[in-house]
């Protein structure tokens, strides 16, 4: 036999030699959920490990979890108050825009903070834009979304990244940014994000659940790997920084197609569905949690994400996998 590939896969040190892909900690973005208030740390149910901070404690453990290197931190604000217009989102004293003053005065350029900018949480429908004649009127939820993403930006913000899936929501960010001075406050577009079942938990935990019909006539379809790339480039060209592939595990095929389509960085986001799958299953000893976790993380690498958005970071760091 000429060829003999068990040779390279010997001993442990050979095959850290020889490994393709390999997975470091500095791609890690750590997810938090900001809630009004003082003094709060309330578990989420559905996501056991992960729980909402009032802007005192998130402060006391993002300084935890920089300790152990988690530099990047993405914010999602919960509990303003809810409208038909969502305009709590863009007030200009919301809790991530001080929460996002308070990290950025504390750690300053140790610490990179990035919020998600999306009207879901703010509108009493729980649609991610303003309704008109019962769709989601998408040049209106444009304009409030770049308003959104300018107080994250005034607040200190280094990055903003849009989640809602409108069309041309990119360029008009990017536009109010930059009329504002603030062209160096960088853009992650959810480019090519998904209607999923597998957003479920984080609904319960941003209280961001639709009241009625779903997110079908913005998010999309999973179906189509082809209208993926078109988002991508749509974004690309209206000034997208980083462009991010959600969910992640059921759409490899679409990271690794992207990968080769752009020369853009590319994130993945390894959302609360397949976070709390994985923590469910360990719960019952079903499977080895570390050994999962890392299988994962690695996958994602090797389909060509450079960047990884998980609420599994703090374990990650914080147990040395
Ligand atoms: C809201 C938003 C969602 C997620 C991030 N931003 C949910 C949704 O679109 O319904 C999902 C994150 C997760 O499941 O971890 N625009
Ligand atoms: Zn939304």
């Amino acid at each position: 036999m000429i060829h003999r590939p068990r040779r390279l896969r010997v001993n442990p040190v050979v095959r850290d030699m020889v490994a393709e892909v390999r997975f470091h900690n500095d791609m890690l973005i750590y997810p938090y959920f900001v809630e009004k208030g003082k003094n709060i740390v309330s578990p989420i149910s559905s996501m056991p490990g992960i729980n909402h901070f009032s802007p005192d404690t998130l402060l006391k453990d993002v300084e935890k979890g920089l300790k152990k290197g988690i530099k990047k931190v993405l914010l999602f604000g919960s509990g303003e108050e809810k409208s038909e217009s969502g305009r709590s989102a863009y007030a200009k004293d919301t809790v991530v825009a001080h929460a996002v003053k308070l990290l950025k005065k504390n750690f300053k350029d140790d610490l990179y903070v990035i919020t998600d900018v999306c009207l879901c949480a703010y509108t009493s429908h729980g649609h991610c834009g303003i309704i008109q004649d019962g769709l989601v009127h998408n040049d209106l939820s444009v304009a409030s979304i770049a308003k959104m993403a300018l107080t994250h930006a005034e607040a200190g913000a280094d990055m903003v990244a849009p989640s809602d899936m409108m069309d041309g929501r990119v360029g008009a960010i990017r536009a109010t940014l930059d009329e504002a001075g603030l062209d160096i406050t960088a853009i992650m577009s959810y480019s090519v994000k998904f209607a999923s079942a597998y957003y479920g938990p984080f609904r319960e935990a941003a209280g961001s659940a639709p009241q009625y019909g779903d997110r079908k006539s913005y998010q999309m379809d999973f179906r189509n790997p082809n209208e993926a790339m078109k988002e991508a480039w749509l974004d690309e060209g209206e000034g997208a920084d980083v462009l991010m592939v959600k969910p992640a595990l059921a759409y490899m095929d679409i990271i690794t197609r992207l990968r080769a389509e752009t020369h853009l960085p590319i994130a993945c986001y390894n959302v609360s569905g397949e976070y709390s799958m994985v923590k469910a299953a360990a719960a019952k000893k079903w499977i080895d949690e570390k050994s999962i976790v890392m299988e994962n993380m690695h996958a994602f690498a090797r389909a060509g994400a450079g960047l990884i958005i998980t609420y599994h970071a703090r374990d990650i760091v914080e147990k040395g996998w």
